[in-house]
């Protein structure tokens, strides 16, 4: 079967960056049209720069990186630096990458590229705030012709919040784009907490990945390390959750997720509620939209550590 063409919108971010040395491991399954970036972990610019850096150590620099938004729409920026460390790669040095951002901006190769397309040719993975895809949407309605589907890492139903009680952080840090996103009847499959929050490391997992000898292996197993760390002194689990690799996993094995059809809104008025996801399973008409809501962990983990070898 013919690689599926793709685009990968982001915010590197270590799990971000776990799920695109994923993706840059299937390219029997994934054509990577570009990656995309945007402000949300850290800055812009350091969400441009990690991509480059995570290309580079994937040795995948055919792919090319545009650089995006830098700030929400209308709400005030704000960073989960505690979460991803001050750069943003889990405060790991790399080699600087050979290869940066292309010229032309996140905006316009996303409404270029879909305008352009076939007629619902092309998927996105968005694994950050969706700044870009509402502002593509937004600058290029006709561009929503060549989406096949969208598949998001973002929200939270029966889990709660994790940046505010009742708020995943991709929704809360742009909530105007993810209530457009969400309005614009395109197929969207939401992968939230709900179903994140069931994938998440343990010894015996982490042990398999650190027996593999690839540099990208290696990578993600530090990248992983350190969202451990991070997940046990500030939410106090064991186990970091695989937000953002879940997206690629459920791109190549769909079937190792269960989702359910449902209307899905975003709070957008309230500073409390900023950014909760209403997700309602009692369709009073048809939705495009899926939320996740069972995840098989063991043959996730099993995907990354084959794909990673
Ligand atoms: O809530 C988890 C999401 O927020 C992930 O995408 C993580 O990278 C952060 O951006
Ligand atoms: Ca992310």
């Amino acid at each position: 079967m013919a690689p599926r063409p793709l685009i990968i919108d982001c915010d590197p971010g270590v799990d971000d960056a776990v799920a695109l040395l994923l993706a840059f491991s299937a390219p029997d399954a994934l054509e990577i049209l570009g990656i995309t970036t945007v402000a949300g972990n850290v800055s812009g610019a350091l969400t441009a720069q990690n991509a480059c850096i995570v290309r580079a150590i994937a040795e995948r620099e055919d792919v090319p990186v545009f650089a995006g938004a830098d700030r929400p729409l209308l709400a005030e920026a704000m960073e989960a630096g505690h979460f991803h460390g001050r750069n943003g790669l889990g405060d790991l040095e790399f080699p600087a990458p050979g290869k940066g951002v292309e010229q032309a901006g996140a905006v316009a190769f996303l409404a270029e590229t879909l305008r352009a397309a076939a007629p619902a040719s092309i998927s996105i993975a968005v694994t950050g705030p969706l700044t870009n895809i509402a502002l593509a949407l937004r600058a290029a309605p006709d561009a929503a012709q060549g989406v096949r589907e969208i598949v998001l890492m973002g929200g939270a139903r029966s889990e709660g919040g994790n940046i505010t009680a009742s708020a995943e952080f991709n929704i809360y840090a742009d909530p105007h784009a993810a209530q457009m996103v969400f309005a614009s009847g395109l197929p969207i499959t939401a992968l939230g907490l709900d179903v994140t929050h069931q994938i998440r490391t343990n010894p015996a997992r982490m042990a398999r990945l650190e027996a593999l000898g690839a540099a990208r292996a290696r990578a993600a197993c530090q990248f992983l390390r350190f969202g451990e760390r991070v997940e046990r002194e500030h939410a106090g689990h064991d186990g970091a959750p695989l937000h953002d690799p879940a997206v690629i996993a459920y791109l190549l094995a769909p079937e190792t997720f269960e989702t359910a059809a449902a209307e899905i809104a975003v709070e957008t008025e309230s500073a409390l509620t900023r950014g909760h996801t209403a997700v309602e399973f009692r369709l009073s008409k048809p939705s495009a939209a899926r939320w996740g809501v069972r995840a098989d962990a063991d043959a996730v983990f099993d995907l990354i550590a084959r794909r990673l070898a």
